[in-house]
């Protein structure tokens, strides 16, 4: 049972006080006292200590007639403090009520709450608590936050804080300290016991987490400096990121999206501590499609529904998922919520704006008085078990109370081994596990194919003649090529509308722009290289073509760096964010620095395959032979050591393990060099076959 913790006289005036001065902020001190059913005299008391604790702030506004008119707001701090005393007085009385039931029927009560976070009673439409103060209290606070310490949020963040703030992470309060890290990585549990899965944490830099010291208020923002909300550091610990990828994700291997970004984009410091909420990020697209978790409850409510099926999906909707959203809705008996992810997916996804136009179109085909759907802004993390685990609390929290969980739920893909990262099962299996305790049923998903005999979707499970009917389907891979190579999808496969929407967004790859980026020793020959191919490209024509070759690159763009691991880290990801733009916008970017990190040329394959190909090709040519030609006289001078740094002799060079094309240049000539490249684009679908 419970432990009702002990609220004393002293808590419980306090708490008013800060209800008050964040309900009625202007209010005179006679006013505060009256609500609150105390004298002058105690409140005086009461303002002091509040005021000295850091809760309340009080300004003095002498009017013309110099008599004193204080005001006081509520600080950061005084509305923290207000959320923990919320948690402890509803903790004391789910304790009291237990005890009382207990009293009179002998049996223990399951009404239940830990002692530090506030639970969902069992009506699942009722409001979720969530992390924002008032409108007035965050137009105080956002200007107060204005001179504390502050952090841009990364995209992933600001999805992050999102759900935090409006409860979809319920109960978290902010970003997990250290104690529920640990919880959270070692057993998927928080601190106090809770069941969570994924550490949402406040990765930051060391320079930054060096001017941070925990007691201290920290303002968060988005990108544009908006103040989103702030946050009472109370932990500030440097994360073990090997043991995080083992346990949350299973392997310590960089394939998996989110163990890469985990070592190659987070910060080495984790912060974390409690979130004070002022406002959502802003969108401008598809507004009427959000929903916090309070707006979708609301909505089931109003609706009438009572039970709800969530489909939760990364990807276009096309005939087969239709067909499976159908049968789990009718199997469950339930209404069923269309609950695509549009914060971040996996690198390579369709971006989310076309998948929106796509669920648009595809919604008509469903019954409205029976469907709905709402954009989830969730940053995904592709970690399977665990993830649809957390996908299930997310949803719960929505006011969902069922959960599709397909075959290889939210993979990531293949490890560096070309193995699956999980068994095809296991996220149903965990899911299975832990669903009562969750308070959300599960729907395992049906692998759905279509029988050209009886022109229709079918389980593939169920199909007791599949030796006498043809059974088709065409893959995930298998579209892409289609798209791609601007072949025929079939009518069976997916719907018109949104096979146009694909094809607007993904034009045959020969119209498409692409990245070609030449990576190797200096003097290898990446330069000469990459301009005979241009050369030929310009005259071939079609597309416009750029050379961002290392040199002018950092005669230009990068002229104030040096060749420091940072500086040379900062140098590929400006070239790679010039080629992705060039890329976007249907040209081609060859890039010729020496990029010698691989974990570099993968954020920028990254960032590069969200809008066309990136062709990575190693020139291939032996460090003996780059020194043997010295064309610079740049190695010498490096073995004399009168060059630092320099790659090859005393900096390291990753050999790329997988380019999609490698180039010994010993005893080929420049022009067949390029050559093999054309011939590598060609291969690729990137340009046309006519020459
Ligand atoms: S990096 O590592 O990708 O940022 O380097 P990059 O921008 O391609 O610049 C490499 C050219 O700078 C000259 N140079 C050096 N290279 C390597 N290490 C050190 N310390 C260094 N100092 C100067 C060198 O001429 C490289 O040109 P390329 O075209 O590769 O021969």
């Amino acid at each position: 049972m419970t432990h009702a913790p002990e609220i004393s006289d002293e808590e419980g005036q306090t708490f008013r006080l800060l209800r008050q001065v964040d309900l009625t902020p202007e209010a005179s001190q006679r006013g505060i006292a009256a609500a609150l059913g105390i004298s002058l005299g105690r409140l005086n008391t009461l303002l002091r200590q509040a005021s000295e604790a850091g809760f309340v702030r009080v300004t003095d506004r002498a009017g013309p007639d110099r008599r004193h008119r204080f005001s006081y707001e509520l600080t950061t701090r005084g509305a923290t403090e207000k959320a923990r005393l919320v948690d402890r007085f509803l903790a004391s009385k789910f304790a009291e009520y237990n005890a009382l039931h207990a009293e009179l029927t002998g049996a223990n009560a399951t009404l239940d709450t830990s002692p530090y976070r506030t639970r969902m009673m069992s009506n699942s439409f009722a409001p979720i608590p969530e992390l924002y103060v008032s409108y007035d209290s965050a137009q105080k606070l956002k200007v107060e936050a204005g001179t504390l310490p502050s952090l841009d949020l990364t995209p992933r963040q600001i999805c992050d804080i999102e759900l935090l703030m409006n409860g979809g992470f319920y109960p978290l309060k902010g970003f997990l300290g250290e104690a529920d890290y640990d919880g959270v990585v070692e057993n998927m549990r928080l601190a106090d016991g809770t069941l969570w899965p994924m550490p949402i944490t406040l990765d930051v830099g060391e320079k930054f987490a060096d001017s941070i010291e925990p007691g201290q208020d920290i303002a968060l923002r988005d990108q544009e400096g908006v103040i989103l909300a702030t946050m009472t550091v109370t932990d500030k610990w440097v994360p073990n990121k090997s043991r995080e990828a083992e346990k949350v994700f299973g392997a310590d291997d960089d394939a998996h999206p989110a163990v890469n970004y985990l070592h190659n984009q987070a910060g080495k410091v984790y912060l974390g501590g409690p979130v004070t909420g002022i406002q959502q990020p802003t969108h401008y697209d598809f507004k009427t499609r959000r929903d916090t978790p309070n707006e979708l409850r609301a909505f089931f409510r109003k609706m009438g529904w009572r039970r709800i099926v969530a489909f939760q999906t990364r990807n276009p909707l096309h005939r087969a998922h239709q067909e499976l959203t159908f049968r789990a809705a009718r199997e469950s008996q339930a209404n069923l919520l269309i609950n695509p992810v549009v914060g971040m997916t996996k690198p390579g996804d369709v971006d989310h704006f076309t998948r929106v136009r796509c669920y648009e179109a595809v919604l008509d085909k469903y019954p409205a008085a029976t469907t709905t759907m709402s954009l989830l802004p969730l940053a995904m993390r592709m970690a399977g078990p665990r993830e649809a685990v957390w996908h299930g609390l997310i949803r719960k929290n929505h006011g969902v109370t069922h959960f599709i969980v397909g075959r290889d739920h939210a993979g990531p893909g293949k490890n560096s081994q070309g193995e699956d990262f999980y068994g095809p099962y296991d996220a149903q299996e965990l899911f299975k596990e832990h669903q009562e305790e969750m308070g959300i049923e599960m729907v395992p998903f049906k692998h759905m194919v279509y029988v050209q005999e009886r022109a229709q979707y079918e389980p593939n499970d169920e199909i007791a003649d599949k030796d006498n009917v043809t059974i088709l389907n065409i893959s995930g891979t298998e579209l892409r090529r289609r798209l791609r190579e601007g072949l025929e999808i079939p009518d069976w496969f997916s719907f018109p509308e949104v096979v146009k929407e694909l094809r607007r967004t993904s034009p045959p790859r020969s119209e498409q722009g692409f990245t070609v980026l030449f990576t190797g020793f200096s003097g290898s020959g990446k330069s000469t290289i990459a301009n005979a191919l241009m050369t030929k490209l310009m005259e071939m024509g079609g597309r416009p073509v750029t050379l961002l070759d290392g040199d002018i690159v950092r005669k230009n763009l990068s002229s104030e760096l040096g060749f420091s691991k940072e500086h040379r880290d900062l140098n590929i990801r400006r070239i790679g964010y010039v080629a992705s733009e060039i890329t976007k916008n249907g040209g081609i970017a060859i890039c010729a620095p020496i990029a010698p990190y691989a974990a570099t040329r993968r954020a920028v394959r990254e960032d590069i395959e969200a809008f066309g190909a990136f062709v990575e090709v190693h020139v291939a040519t032996p460090l003996e032979e780059c020194e043997r030609r010295d064309r610079k006289g740049l190695y010498k001078l490096a073995r004399e050591g009168k060059i630092k740094e320099f790659t090859g002799i005393s900096d390291p060079y990753d050999e790329p393990k997988n380019p999609e094309l490698r180039i010994d240049t010993q005893n080929v000539d420049v022009d067949n060099c390029a050559h093999q490249v054309l011939l590598k684009l060609e291969s690729m679908g990137l340009i046309g076959t006519e020459r």
